[in-house]
């Protein structure tokens, strides 16, 4: 059986004013330079997963031209919200797409993905939290899904980078997840945005990969917020992700050269 291919898009941080950049980048641009490298494959992806964070202070009209763009895409797509998300516009946005932006588990070849929302109890830093309904949920759908490979979906690391400004800002419940999916042996991987950064680790058997956003980059490993100075790292990005019959995952950043 081929893989199950899919690639992840992060952190578009797209504005109302398409002219007003995030952070002095042109983030408009950012993204369509990941939407042409994706059109450009796209009879070879089988599915794109939004991780969030894809307008700025929910921009209701950066979501108009992030649709039209989705539309654009011969390629299912499905999103969550991130912290700088409406989650209930998206809501709304998403039902009445084409499509279903909105699903929250997809099942395809002998794999599960399923998309959560890590947005509640917001801090007003920038972190969130799964609601107690959505661990609900989780728990749920793995014991459903037991059979299958999952591969989990949601904005915030529930896992730390190593940068003190970004771990205070981290998954707030993580413990509580890593909880839930230690009782649950089907979880293989788990996917994340909100870090503007690539990161690929192991934890207890589950591989958990962050991946880099199509809007600016954040350094790595800093006490204090810092963007990345190294101009290879601050391209616009995405992960493609093979997901193997058997549980394995294959997986790269792509970043996009302007
Ligand atoms: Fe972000």
């Amino acid at each position: 059986m081929k893989p199950l291919v899919i690639a992840q898009i992060t952190d578009c941080h797209l504005q109302n004013d398409p002219q007003q950049g995030y952070r002095g980048l042109d983030v408009e641009q950012h993204l369509d330079l990941v939407v042409d490298d994706l059109l450009q494959q796209s009879e070879t992806i089988d599915m794109i997963l939004w991780t969030g964070d894809l307008v700025h202070h929910g921009a209701v009209r950066g979501y108009q031209r992030l649709s039209e763009r989705i539309s654009k895409l011969p390629i299912p797509s499905f999103w969550i919200p991130g912290n700088h998300d409406d989650a209930e516009l998206m809501q709304r946005i998403g039902d009445q797409a084409e499509g279903s932006l909105n699903q929250r588990v997809v099942q395809a070849n002998d794999w599960a993905i399923i998309l959560l929302d890590s947005t509640s109890e917001p801090d007003g830093q920038g972190g969130g939290s799964l609601a107690q309904c959505e661990l609900d949920f989780l728990q749920q759908q793995l014991r459903a899904l037991s059979d299958l490979s999952c591969l989990i979906v949601l904005h915030h690391n529930p896992v730390p980078v190593e940068s003190d400004w970004q771990d205070q800002i981290m998954l707030g419940n993580a413990e509580a997840f890593w909880q839930l999916l230690a009782a649950h042996e089907n979880v293989r991987g788990v996917i994340n945005g909100h870090v503007h950064q690539s990161k690929d680790s192991d934890i207890n058997g589950v591989r958990v990969m962050m991946t880099p956003a199509t809007s600016v980059q954040f350094k790595i490993g800093c006490s204090q917020f810092a963007l990345e100075d190294h101009s290879a790292l601050q391209a616009p990005a995405y992960r493609l992700l093979q997901l193997f019959s058997g549980g394995q995952i294959a997986t790269s950043v792509k970043r996009v050269a302007g």
